[in-house]
């Protein structure tokens, strides 16, 4: 890549509409055509956006094979990769919940039985319920949390929650909120040493877009 370019790892999924859409506001448009490439240009011959799982953002920037990404504080914290966080964005907000079966027990289960916890943030979990000083048992799954109390794979959950509907679709009810999520920009720290002028003037723009 020339000095001055500047490649942008996207999480594909929930924020990827929405950081487009920003890029587009800011001059910075992905090719809309861009078929199956996961290199994709822009309208700013200077930059190159990078389509990714979402978890996988915070390596990639990390360790300088992006320049900068999109990702949500959910993954961020999770991961906790060494890198700069320059701006937030006021889209991608929802909320990591515990979450449990409605009507059931909760914060302790009967018995005294350590409860059992599905979630794909075990860090973030580990973390909420050794800070209260509770004892459970983390089970990482990678997606669709949602069913594993219905199967008994779980007493609890935590996992993101927007609109509620997907709680709610599988009698689930909400009981604490671990972290305020929205999407933020991470940028690796080298090369916002090395190519200071281009972060700037991106982080401007997207800024005021
Ligand atoms: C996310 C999240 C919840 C759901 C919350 O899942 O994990 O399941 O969205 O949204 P709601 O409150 O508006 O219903 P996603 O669709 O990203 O897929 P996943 O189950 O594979 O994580």
């Amino acid at each position: 890549m020339s000095a001055n370019r500047l490649r942008i790892a996207l999480a594909k999924g929930r924020l990827w509409e929405s950081a487009i859409a920003h890029f587009a506001r800011a001059g910075m448009a992905p090719l809309s055509d861009k078929g199956r490439r996961l290199l994709v240009p822009s309208e700013d011959p200077d930059i190159e956006f990078l389509e990714i799982k979402p978890g996988d953002v915070p390596i990639y920037v990390e360790s300088g094979a992006a320049d900068l990404g999109i990702t949500g504080t959910d993954v961020l914290r999770e991961a906790n990769p060494d890198v700069l966080e320059p701006l937030e964005f006021d889209f991608g907000q929802c909320r990591l919940v515990v979450a449990a079966p409605a009507g059931a027990a909760y914060p302790a289960l009967p018995g005294g039985i350590t409860p059992r916890l599905a979630t794909k943030y075990p860090r973030l979990a580990r973390e909420h319920f050794a800070g209260q000083g509770r004892g459970v048992e983390i089970i990482e799954v990678g997606g669709s949390v949602e069913v594993a109390p219905l199967l008994g794979l779980s007493h609890w959950i935590v996992d993101l929650v927007d609109t509620g509907n997907t709680l709610k679709a599988n009698g689930l009810v909400e009981q604490e909120t671990i972290l305020n999520v929205r999407a933020t920009l991470i940028a690796n720290r080298a090369s916002q040493k090395l190519k200071l002028g281009r972060h700037l003037e991106v982080m401007r723009r997207l800024g005021e877009g």
